[in-house]
């Protein structure tokens, strides 16, 4: 058998890509606010139902700007529980990440936590959703507001998913997704800045073009956090199958939910009634604790099967970080296991999963 990892990117039909690929060749755009990038920043705010998207690099690059963007220049209240990224951008911009803990089912944030830790010396926050799973969304709003904070999302994760119907995109001053390889909707790398607000828009287009406003003026510091043509053409490609997309995550999701065995000792990830998930993540958590977790990790990875313990460990455990005592996030860590999950895994491998934690609880 060959490896079979936690995700797998979906890919079109290359000859779409092709044709694509033709049209970059004869205009010779390749870069710079192009064809593709207008049209695919355009496609996407419809398909999202947000006002506006500015496409970036990547999600990390995109977070980086919209930290300047929102003049963020005190310390950064944000989360332990998250990829690396969510803390590398704080510092990398100069700035302090204070760790709060969050919920012990999805790896939030906890508002209560966070108000605690607000002072004179905060400048900002920034939380994630968790795979793509939004916290305490309106909570989280009046925070901000009462604080006069500015709230940024990491939503790396969340291209797709609704509350009550409406884009989690829409929360906060700024949201950022990434369209990474691993990510539900992929540009191969790439991501995109997302705000209600158009001089929030205008300020990350100047960033994220070097500050440069014409020929002879740059207005602000900036840096070059474009997308380029080959990978907004692969976004368009990739926004016209996300329904499809999902809906085959879906069916793995049912698949797990459904036969995976119902015991004390494991929780199935829940998707709460008011929310359309886009399926980026099936996830377990062992309440056995650490040593069941990594069992069941090993006893998959000898079958080539190699899921992975998100986020373990947390960012306050690397070397670069104060390490905070966050309780809950900790315990989160050693007991959660994302299992594969993509478009059309094949139902043996999904089988052998099953079969393997099946036979491992009692
Ligand atoms: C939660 C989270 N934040 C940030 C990133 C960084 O995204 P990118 O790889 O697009 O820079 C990722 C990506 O993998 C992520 O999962």
């Amino acid at each position: 058998m060959k490896n079979i990892y936690v995700t797998k990117p979906f890919l079109p039909p290359l000859e779409e890509y092709t044709a694509l690929l033709k049209e970059i060749w004869e205009s010779k755009t390749l870069t710079n606010n192009g064809p593709f990038n207008k049209k695919f920043e355009l496609k996407l705010a419809r398909y999202l139902g947000v006002e506006h998207v500015s496409l970036v690099n990547n999600a990390t690059t995109g977070l980086m700007i919209a930290l300047k963007a929102l003049q963020i220049n005190r310390d950064v209240i944000t989360t332990p529980f998250s990829f690396i990224a969510t803390s590398h951008v704080v510092k990398w911009n100069g700035l302090n990440p204070i760790f709060v803990d969050t919920d012990n089912s999805t790896g939030n944030l906890l508002v209560d936590e966070i108000e605690k830790k607000i002072c004179g010396k905060t400048g900002g926050i920034l939380a994630t959703h968790n795979f793509g799973l939004p916290g305490c969304l309106t909570k989280m709003d009046n925070l901000s507001k009462k604080y006069n904070l500015s709230l940024i999302y990491d939503a790396a994760p969340a291209i797709g998913v609704k509350i009550n119907g409406e884009s989690v995109l829409k929360f906060g001053d700024i949201s950022v997704i990434s369209f990474h390889a691993t990510k539900v909707l992929n540009t191969f790398e790439g991501g995109a800045i997302i705000t209600k607000s158009k001089k929030i828009k205008k300020k990350v287009d100047l960033i994220k073009n070097f500050g440069i406003k014409n020929e002879e003026k740059v207005t602000s510091l900036g840096i070059n956090g474009k997308m380029s043509e080959i990978n907004s053409a692969m976004g368009l490609l990739q926004l016209k199958y996300l329904d499809k997309i999902i809906n085959e995550r879906k069916k793995i999701y049912d698949i797990y939910r459904d036969r995976l065995k119902k015991s004390k000792n494991i929780q199935i990830m829940e998707i709460p009634r008011n929310i359309d998930y886009n399926y980026a993540y099936f996830f377990l958590l062992f309440n056995e604790g650490k040593n069941k977790r990594d069992k069941i990790y090993e006893a998959l990875k000898i079958k080539k099967i190699n899921c992975r313990k998100y986020w373990y460990p947390l960012i306050t455990e690397h070397p670069m970080y104060i390490n905070a005592n966050l309780k809950n996030a900790k315990h989160l860590s050693e007991k959660i296991l994302a299992l594969p999950i993509y478009p059309f895994l094949e139902a043996y491998t999904q089988n052998v999963i099953i079969e393997t934690i099946n036979g491992s609880l009692s």
